[in-house]
């Protein structure tokens, strides 16, 4: 039989129990190091957060403490007292310390350029702020799955590795396939709405790719697409479940990272300001809000990135849904409103500051119709082939939409790009480390 070793003690343990006196054994790594002539301070930090300890000149372990970089490992023993000056306004009066590896001196501080910190991202990570990110992270992935499980959703997976582009354009990646080409995915979806005919409804958080070179803070080549597609479902069912599983989210993140939105210096505000249900606006009205708010736009042009983000504040600084795009804008599956003709039954839920955060419709059901759109999207109908049965053998009215996680959790985090909220992330000018 094995028996799993788990550390036992973590600093959090510390903090919560407030137990003045009593013995604590902690393991870590040396966050900050202040070395006087009777005393060394060593902030020790964990997974969980940051104590400091204290060695006296008159401790057997002086000697040892004081030859202890930036992020040498160690074992402390100590004993809790109440210190003002120190975070979170307790110490460790240190009593035993056993050096597990002092290591070379960290080639990280705080005058180091972006780029800099990009080459060393394996050891940034150790940061707080990318550890609360990565934290934070976790929650949204572990909520959007225990959501979707409670609405009844299966969970299944596509290839990552495609002979067809479901959303085609200059932004695929090509891969050698032996001595064919193949493509990385861009999204679920062509699997997806094959996927519904045997499970109705179905989901996946899966890495997407994205050969684009836009340089822009919310995009990356590489990231993590939450999808979501079910038989029977119309738009509104759809914009539904986004708004629901959103809130969802959040209200798990506020329960469970609050230490974490602490360090990152969360304003509140913006979880206040989220109320279901959203704004739902039309594009048509969206446009109207634009013109009157001084933007140079007109009906039929796409919006960009500042326009997106600008409704998201004019409209309660909030999450809002803008609905019925023109078709023109429109990729090939969306479906066209019979209500609306010319407008697609599709939405984008926009985010302040970030912009487009979920795309998302109810799709064309129709064969024919969809052919005709799929031959003018320049997609190649040989290789999409396949996907087209799901439209000829029971073909049901369905919806489903793709989240961006990152975009998602950077919002969450106040972030003002989502390369914080990927622990590597990969952008055109950089896949290393
Ligand atoms: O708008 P997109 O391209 O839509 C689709 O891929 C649909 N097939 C989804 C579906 O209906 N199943 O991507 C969906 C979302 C965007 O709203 C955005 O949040 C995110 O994915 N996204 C990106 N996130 C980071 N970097 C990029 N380059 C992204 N491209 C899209
Ligand atoms: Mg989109």
């Amino acid at each position: 039989m094995y028996i799993i070793r788990v550390v036992l003690v973590y600093i959090e343990k510390v903090f919560k129990e407030k137990k003045i006196g009593k013995e604590y054994e902690i393991k870590g790594w040396v966050y900050r190091i202040r070395k006087m002539k009777d005393k060394v301070f060593i902030v020790v930090r964990d997974s969980y957060g940051i104590i400091q300890v204290v060695f006296d000149a008159n401790s057997p372990c002086f000697n040892d403490a004081e030859k202890l970089k930036m992020e040498s490992s160690l074992i402390i023993k100590g004993k809790v007292k109440e210190e003002p000056k120190a975070p979170g306004g307790y110490e460790l009066q240190g009593i035993k310390l056993e050096i597990v590896h002092i290591g070379e001196d960290f080639p990280i501080n705080k005058d180091l350029n972006e780029e800099l910190l990009g080459d060393r991202r394996h050891l940034w990570l150790r940061s707080r702020k990318m550890t609360a990110s990565m934290k934070i992270r976790s929650t949204v992935l572990f909520a959007l799955h225990e959501y979707m499980h409670k609405k009844g959703f299966t969970e299944i997976h596509a290839p990552s590795l495609s002979g067809a582009t479901s959303e085609g354009g200059s932004e695929t990646f090509e891969v050698k396939y032996f001595d064919k080409k193949a493509y990385l995915t861009q999204s679920w979806q062509f699997y997806a709405e094959n996927f519904i005919g045997a499970l109705e409804k179905a989901y996946a958080i899966a890495p997407s790719f994205r050969a684009e070179k836009s340089k822009t803070p919310w995009h990356v080549t590489e990231f993590w697409h939450f999808e979501v597609e079910g038989a029977w479902m119309d738009l509104k069912d759809d914009m539904i479940i986004a708004e629901d599983c959103i809130k969802y989210v959040i209200t798990k993140v506020l329960a469970e990272n609050k230490k974490d939105l602490e360090i990152l210096e969360v304003n509140k505000s913006r979880f206040e300001n989220v109320k279901t249900p959203f704004k739902r606006i039309t594009y048509k009205e969206a446009i109207d809000t634009l013109i009157k708010n001084g933007h140079d736009i007109k009906y039929g042009d796409d919006f960009k990135s500042a326009e997106e983000r600008g409704l998201a504040k004019y409209y309660g600084n909030t999450f809002v849904f803008v609905t019925n795009y023109p078709l023109e804008l429109l990729k090939f599956y969306h479906g066209e409103d019979p209500k609306n003709p010319g407008t697609g039954t599709n939405f984008n839920l926009l985010a302040p500051d970030v912009g487009e955060m979920i795309d998302g419709s109810q799709r064309e059901p129709d064969l024919n119709k969809i052919i005709v759109r799929l031959k003018k999207s320049g997609i190649d109908l040989g290789m999409s082939d396949w996907y087209l049965d799901s439209r000829r053998y029971g073909s049901v009215p369905h919806a489903g939409f793709g989240l961006g996680v990152e975009r998602f959790a950077a919002w969450i985090c106040g972030f003002d790009n989502i390369r914080d909220s990927i622990p590597f992330p990969r952008t055109p000018n950089r896949f290393y480390p």
